[in-house]
């Protein structure tokens, strides 16, 4: 379910500080500070040019801030995502992949500023978060589905 690639890090001056995008985007958005996406594609022209050097194939990409843990879910938008940690979020946050009946399969500790793919087509959540966790998001274009609408999405009931 997660695949770790030795990709270089990604230079800080580059990254937005985590506090300045939540402000910026609630400023905008209204959003919560429990789950928050911030579209990033072409706001960010240095770090995008810099992400093309390194993944050399097309994406678009977000940053996203955790105050607390993700339900169990099925991504809706993609089948597979490649994910970079700024900050967990706490001591012992883990990422948990469960097959259709509940079971759990898969939990791990993803460790921070490490370049990996998560399969999220399959059933996953995110336990133990106590500070904001922060990361970057991005998603091939080969791994979006177009047409959400079409797509079996659904939370497991637990
Ligand atoms: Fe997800």
């Amino acid at each position: 379910m997660i695949h770790y690639y030795d990709f270089p890090k990604i230079p800080t001056h580059l990254i937005p500080d985590k506090k300045v995008l939540s402000e910026i985007e609630n400023e905008f958005s209204g959003s919560t500070n429990r789950y928050c996406w911030y579209e990033s594609q072409d706001r960010y022209p240095e770090l995008e040019t810099w992400l093309k050097s390194v993944l050399p194939f097309n994406f678009i990409f977000a940053f996203h801030t955790l105050t607390e843990g993700v339900k169990i879910h099925k991504d809706i938008s993609r089948t597979l995502c490649y994910n970079y940690i700024f900050d967990a979020g706490g001591d012992n946050v883990t990422t948990e992949f469960y097959n259709d009946d509940g079971e759990l399969i898969e939990s791990v500790q993803i460790p921070e500023n490490t370049w990996h793919t998560l399969q999220v087509d399959v059933f996953h959540g995110v336990s133990n978060i106590t500070d904001m966790r922060y990361a970057l998001t991005i998603t091939p274009e080969e791994y979006q589905i177009k047409n959400p609408a079409d797509y079996n999405y659904s939370v497991l009931d637990k």
